[in-house]
C-alpha cells in the first residue's frame, strides 16, 4: 500500500525508533526492498533522488514501477514512495503529479529567507494533495549523485522559525552527518538534535546513514530521528558481490550479473531496519 510519510514517522516518534529510507536506482533494487521489507513486515521509505529518476527515465516511470511490484508481489506493508533531495518547486511538483506520495525540496543552498519560500510553495501544493513534504536546513556536506560539497550546521533558532513558518512534515537539520564515505570517525552534534527535537513537534531526519557507528545511531534515535537515509552502503555491498560474481563466473546474463548482488543487499536492508526498528 502506498502511503505518505505522516503515519509512519508519527508512528516511529510516538515508539522511539526510525523508519529507513533506502535510495532506489532500478527495478531490481526497487524489487529487492520491496521483498526483503515485505519478509520483515515492516513499513518503508523508497528515496528517489533526480540523478536516479534521469536514470530510470522519468517520474512516472518510477512512480508506476513502484505501483506495479506492490500489486504484482502483493506487497503489504506501508510504502511511501518519496524525492529524495529535489532541487525546485518544479521537480517536486512533477514527481507529486506522477503520484509520489512524500517529496524532500532540498533549497539548503539558498539563504534561509529564500529556503523557506520555496519550501512554502512546495508544502502548499503537497498538502492540497495529501502528499507530506520534508526539508533540510544548515546543509548535509559529502558526494551525492556525483555531486560534492561542505557541510553547514543547522542552528536550533533557525529550525524553529523554518517549521513555524513552513509548515513541513519532516525536517532534515545538517549536524554533521555527510553523504557518501566518511573521511574520519563521524563527529555528530547531539545537543543540538536533542534541543531541535525538543522544540518541534515533527520528526527529524539523519541523512548520510551510511558509515555512521551502530552507538551513535542508536544515540540520534535518543535524541529525536525517526527518519534514517541509507544510499551508499547499499551500494557498496551490491557492488562487492557482484564484483566477485564477475570475476570468478564467465556469465554474462544481465539478469545474473545484476541478480547477483540481490542476497547481499537484502542482507544489508534487513541489517539496518533491524537496526532502527527493533528498539
Ligand atoms: P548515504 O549515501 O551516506 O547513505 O546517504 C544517503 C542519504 O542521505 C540520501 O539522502
Amino acid at each position: 500500500m502506498l502511503v505518505n510519510s505522516k503515519e509512519i514517522l508519527s508512528e516511529a516518534k510516538k515508539g522511539h525508533y526510525a523508519i529507513p529510507h533506502f535510495n532506489i536506482n532500478n527495478l531490481e533494487w526497487a524489487k529487492y526492498i520491496l521483498e526483503e521489507m515485505e519478509q520483515l513486515q515492516k513499513p518503508l521509505i523508497l528515496g528517489v533522488s533526480e540523478g536516479a529518476c534521469k536514470y530510470m527515465g522519468g517520474w512516472n516511470v518510477v512512480s508506476n514501477l513502484v505501483r506495479s511490484l506492490i500489486l504484482d508481489l502483493s506487497i503489504t506493508i506501508p510504502v511511501c514512495l518519496h524525492v529524495d533531495h529535489g532541487t525546485s518547486f518544479e521537480t517536486c511538483k512533477a514527481a507529486i503529479d506522477a503520484g509520489f506520495t512524500s517529496v524532500m525540496i532540498d533549497a539548503s543552498k539558498y539563504s534561509l529567507e529564500e529556503n523557506i519560500r520555496i519550501t512554502r510553495q512546495v508544502v502548499v501544493y503537497a498538502q492540497s494533495r495529501n502528499v507530506t513534504v520534508e526539508a533540510e536546513i544548515g546543509h548535509i556536506g559529502g558526494t551525492e549523485d556525483e555531486i560534492t560539497s561542505s557541510s553547514t550546521n543547522a542552528r536550533l533558532e533557525d529550525c524553529v522559525k523554518f517549521v513555524e513558518q513552513t509548515g513541513v512534515d519532516s525536517l532534515a537539520p545538517a549536524l554533521g552527518s555527510v553523504h557518501g564515505l566518511y573521511k574520519a570517525e563521524p563527529n555528530l552534534d547531539f545537543e543540538t538534535m536533542k534541543q531541535i527535537s525538543d522544540h518541534l513537534e515533527i520528526p527529524l531526519v539523519l541523512h548520510g546513514g551510511t558509515g555512521i557507528p551502530d552507538d551513535q545511531i542508536e544515540k540520534a534515535i535518543s535524541c529525536g530521528i525517526n527518519k534514517i537515509n541509507i544510499n551508499t552502503e547499499l551500494q557498496i555491498a551490491w557492488y562487492d558481490a557482484v564484483k566477485e560474481f564477475i570475476i570468478e563466473k564467465n556469465i554474462y546474463d544481465p539478469r545474473k550479473v545484476i541478480g547477483s548482488g540481490e542476497i547481499a543487499l537484502k542482507e544489508k536492508v534487513r541489517e539496518k531496519t533491524e537496526m532502527f526498528m527493533n528498539r
